[in-house]
């Protein structure tokens, strides 16, 4: 098949979250069975990684927004280790700025601008570069638009009819809701302004566009797709999801191991596999101790947690019983950025622990590696969260997970009872609701297993680092959606 993929961050060209390591893991997978794929993403000069190629194809698409013509230029570039075809969409006025979407806390003002403006581009660039898709994929509200105009427009024209138009959401919680007016860029009839299709609250909501007008919504586990169709998780949108519910499906994300890999990972001193486990995490947790100014105590447990400082992740449930948890031998990393009432949070902690707690406020690929590696246990105790990658990192990095069960974490994460040790699945720590008393129980049972049960917490580790994480399976599934999407427009 032709696939186009169309994203607003892909690494290494740009990343705030895991929508970033899965454009990149799921294009090289979809590439590597043998699909022929284009990825196509904004061009983000200042974040662009200096020894990646950025090759000019000397050709502009001419870009209708609103009333006005916004002139992009097409780049080319290629992941190192892969075939897929990256198409840059150059635009210095929307793109060349020091972060994705946000400045200072808030978001950019011209935000719907710029991503109604690529949305279009990546349907302009379909055109000029005669990529002739079977398949045009889209991501999260960033573009939304793009279901649209496949729906409205590109099947319209003759030899187009037959292009599958999929949508996957990577999180509900951000939906792309901007003022009424705003409609009139996205060149869409304003017929189509109303609650069952673009509008939502009197608003333009993209996400929803997106879920609307393509043939097939995905959404990234199992259990998530579930439960959007509620209003806990479905943040309004849930009648709209239920009216779909028939093409609703789950696929849960794998993880690119060429760059999440303990035996090769080129960000630690000690790489290692399940046999030399024991070694290589204790060489990687010594390491790490140092690096962040730790103590330097193998027995005390360390706890680590690379995250988005955001509601949704569960910092707290950490506030409000890290003071119980802290009276064992314990030491807590912390990597993240976003809300400043977390950051202000974890500083003043490691601020009143120094030796035991520390709190790293930057975006640093290589720490969030050596976290992984030298952590002991990993905290992910999201309010809800749709895949989530860094648990399943943990697993394949020896990390025991202690996580709530929501959304993708429930499908990955195995809780350690008497029966699911005893058949060998159990890789982590559960709870089952979500609030501190809960939380703590799941880190003390975390916590009595490193300490008194050794020879359980080797087997978790086992569980978790021999299971197959990788791209390939989840890529094989998108495949069977695409052709069954395929097959309903023949
Ligand atoms: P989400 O997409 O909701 O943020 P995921 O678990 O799917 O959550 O993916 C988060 C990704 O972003 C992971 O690859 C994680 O390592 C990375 N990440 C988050 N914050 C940082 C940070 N401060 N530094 C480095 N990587 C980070
Ligand atoms: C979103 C979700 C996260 C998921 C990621 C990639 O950011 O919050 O759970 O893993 O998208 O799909």
């Amino acid at each position: 098949m032709r696939i186009v993929f169309a994203s607003s961050e892909a690494v290494p060209f740009s990343k705030t979250g895991g929508l970033a390591d899965v454009a990149a893991g799921l294009t090289k997978a979809l590439a590597a069975a043998g699909h022929h794929v284009t990825l196509i993403t904004p061009h983000y000069p200042r974040l662009f990684p200096p020894e990646l190629p950025r090759l000019p194809t000397k050709a502009t698409v001419q870009v209708p927004l609103g009333a006005n013509r916004v002139t992009g230029h097409l780049l080319r570039s290629e992941f190192p280790d892969s075939n897929v075809d990256v198409v840059l969409i150059d635009q210095q006025e929307f793109f060349n700025r020091g972060s994705l979407y946000v400045e200072g806390g808030r978001d950019y003002p011209d935000n719907a601008e710029r991503f109604l403006f690529f949305s279009r581009a990546v349907m302009e660039a379909i055109h000029r570069l005669n990529l002739a898709p079977d398949v045009i994929h889209a991501n999260d509200w960033q573009t939304g638009l793009v279901t649209a105009l496949v729906a409205q427009e590109y099947r319209r024209l003759p030899g187009c009819e037959q292009t599958a138009n999929i949508f996957t959401i990577h999180n509900m919680a951000f939906q792309g809701r901007f003022h009424r007016d705003l409609m009139a860029l996205t060149g869409i009839d304003w017929r189509h302004f109303n609650y069952h299709e673009m509008e939502s609250y009197g608003d333009l909501n993209l996400l929803k566009t997106g879920i609307v007008f393509s043939d097939v919504v995905t959404t990234v586990s199992p259990t998530y797709a579930n439960e959007i169709t509620r209003a806990e998780f479905g943040y309004g949108l849930e009648n709209t999801l239920g009216v779909k519910f028939d093409r609703l499906v789950g696929v849960l994300n794998g993880v690119d191991t060429t760059e999440w890999n303990p035996k090769i990972d080129p960000f630690l001193d000690t790489c290692y596999t399940a046999s030399t486990v024991e070694a290589g995490k204790a060489a990687c947790k010594a390491a790490l101790q140092k690096e962040l100014g730790l103590n330097a105590d193998p027995d005390a447990l360390l706890f680590g947690m690379v995250s988005r400082m955001a509601d949704q992740k569960g910092f707290d449930l950490i506030a409000a019983r890290i003071e119980d948890i802290l009276k064992a031998n314990v030491q807590f990393a912390f990597l993240g950025t976003g809300e400043r009432r977390y950051e202000d949070l974890v500083t003043r902690l490691a601020q009143e622990n120094p030796g035991r707690i520390s709190a790293s406020l930057v975006f640093s690929e290589g720490l969030a590696h050596r976290i992984e590696a030298g952590a002991d246990a990993y905290l992910m105790p999201s309010r809800f969260e749709p895949c989530g990658l860094n648990q399943q990192y943990s697993l394949l990095y020896g990390t025991v997970p202690i996580v709530h069960r929501t959304g993708g974490l429930a499908d990955t994460v195995v809780d350690a009872r008497p029966e699911t040790v005893a058949n060998g699945t159990a890789n982590g720590f559960v709870f089952d609701s979500y609030d501190p008393n809960s939380f703590l129980t799941s880190v003390w049972q975390c916590v009595g297993c490193f300490q008194h049960d050794k020879a359980q917490w080797r087997q978790l580790i086992q569980n978790g680092m021999r299971e197959d994480r990788s791209w390939k399976r989840s890529a094989a599934e998108y495949a069977a959606i695409y052709e069954r999407a395929i097959g309903w427009l023949k």
